[in-house]
């Protein structure tokens, strides 16, 4: 099912939780609500749930403005990160709880709950109490319980914050496993930038309840909308150099190199942040353009990573783990084309 926004619009008081926001959700897609604490996520979702009524706006399932609806007749399965589960009932009676209320007979909703434990793959533990699961069961659980209603959306609020992070780890993976297995439409809250782009195919990143960027999970990485989606998205976090456009390029403030950068014409003097992620350096001490100072070399898994620094400004960029200058010399870089973008200083605008 789709799910379309129109002018969606929450108010708290003098806060303004959500902000005018416009998008569509296709059908059978995975769509990560991402941002920064306050910035409005659980508002969203407890809008397309009904639990929280709409300041203005219309919200439409496929062709249907449900904006009026009760929750339970929108037909949506919830999540939150503290599961609720019934804890004097087993597994499977928790499952089919939901169809218990429907008044659906006892042995086809067993058959339902059955069959959603299987794909959640809880199967083996359907005579347990709650208590006697791991966070990660117990979780799963949660999400056969909201599935076995057949919901048309599903709606997860930071489903993974309770677990630890090797559990978290493979709970992504479960979740993007059992929504592609179930084809339900699904929008996941999270604030985790590698949470939200491990799982998701589309990614709506938000700031104090604004929509910064909707897009396919990797163009927010590779074709940011402005400075605040480029540093909310990537680790580490994308290089920012502050400066002013010079001489026909980037010249960093405290130093006089001039940063050529490709296809760009702007007017001289304009204050901007020249934003370089970490990949998109290329060290070497013939062919570099920009010569910077060394401060440290580090190992972070298979990566090898140079903290560098241009006048005073640091930078971090992967190298080659055999390219070994001295701590304290000088290198030189020169930029790729992909991954090197560039800001207004004031309003985070993108001007390349
Ligand atoms: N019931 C309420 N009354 C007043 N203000 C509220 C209410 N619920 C949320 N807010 C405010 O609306 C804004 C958005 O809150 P929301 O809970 O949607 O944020 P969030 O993105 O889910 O944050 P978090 O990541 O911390 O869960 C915040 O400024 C919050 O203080
Ligand atoms: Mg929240």
């Amino acid at each position: 099912m789709k799910v379309t926004l129109e002018h969606l619009t929450k108010r708290f008081d003098d806060v303004i939780a959500v902000n005018d926001l416009s998008e569509t959700f296709e059908s059978g897609k995975l769509i990560a609500l991402l941002g920064p604490s306050g910035c409005g996520k659980s508002t969203m979702l407890n809008m397309l749930s009904g639990i929280l009524p709409v300041s203005s706006g219309r919200i439409y399932f496929d062709d249907v403005d449900v904006t009026d609806l009760t929750p339970e007749k929108r037909e949506v399965g919830l999540v939150f990160q503290n599961y609720a589960l019934y804890p004097h009932m087993t597994v499977l009676q928790n499952i089919a709880f939901p169809l218990k209320i429907r008044k659906v007979p006892k042995a086809e909703r067993n058959a339902r709950a059955l069959e959603f434990a299987r794909m959640v793959h809880i199967e083996d533990y359907l005579d347990r109490h709650p208590a006697e699961l791991s966070g990660g069961q117990q979780q799963r659980v949660a999400i056969a319980r909201a599935l076995v209603k057949d919901p048309k959306l599903l709606l997860l609020d930071e489903p993974l914050s309770n677990l630890d992070a090797k559990l978290r780890v493979e709970m992504r993976e479960e979740i993007r496993r059992i929504q592609k297995a179930s084809g339900v439409t699904t929008v996941f809250v999270t604030h985790d930038q590698e949470e939200a782009t491990s799982i998701s195919d589309y990614i709506m990143l938000m700031k104090l309840g604004v929509k910064q960027q909707f897009d396919a999970t990797r163009n927010l990485y590779g074709d940011p909308a402005n400075l605040f989606v480029a540093d909310f998205i990537g680790s580490p976090a994308i290089n920012q150099l502050k400066g002013c456009w010079h001489d026909g390029g980037f010249v960093a403030d405290g130093d006089k190199q001039v940063i050529r950068i490709s296809n760009l014409k702007i007017e001289e003097d304009r204050r901007v942040i020249l934003a370089i992620r970490p990949e998109s350096f290329v060290f070497d001490d013939n062919k570099g353009e920009t010569t910077v100072k060394v401060n440290e070399i580090y190992q972070a898994g298979k990566d090898t990573l140079m903290n560098v620094s241009l006048a005073d400004q640091p930078l971090r960029g992967y190298i080659d783990p055999y390219y070994n200058p001295s701590i304290g010399s000088e290198v030189r870089f020169s930029l790729r084309d992909k991954g090197v973008f560039v800001f207004d200083e004031k309003t985070g605008e993108r001007i390349r």
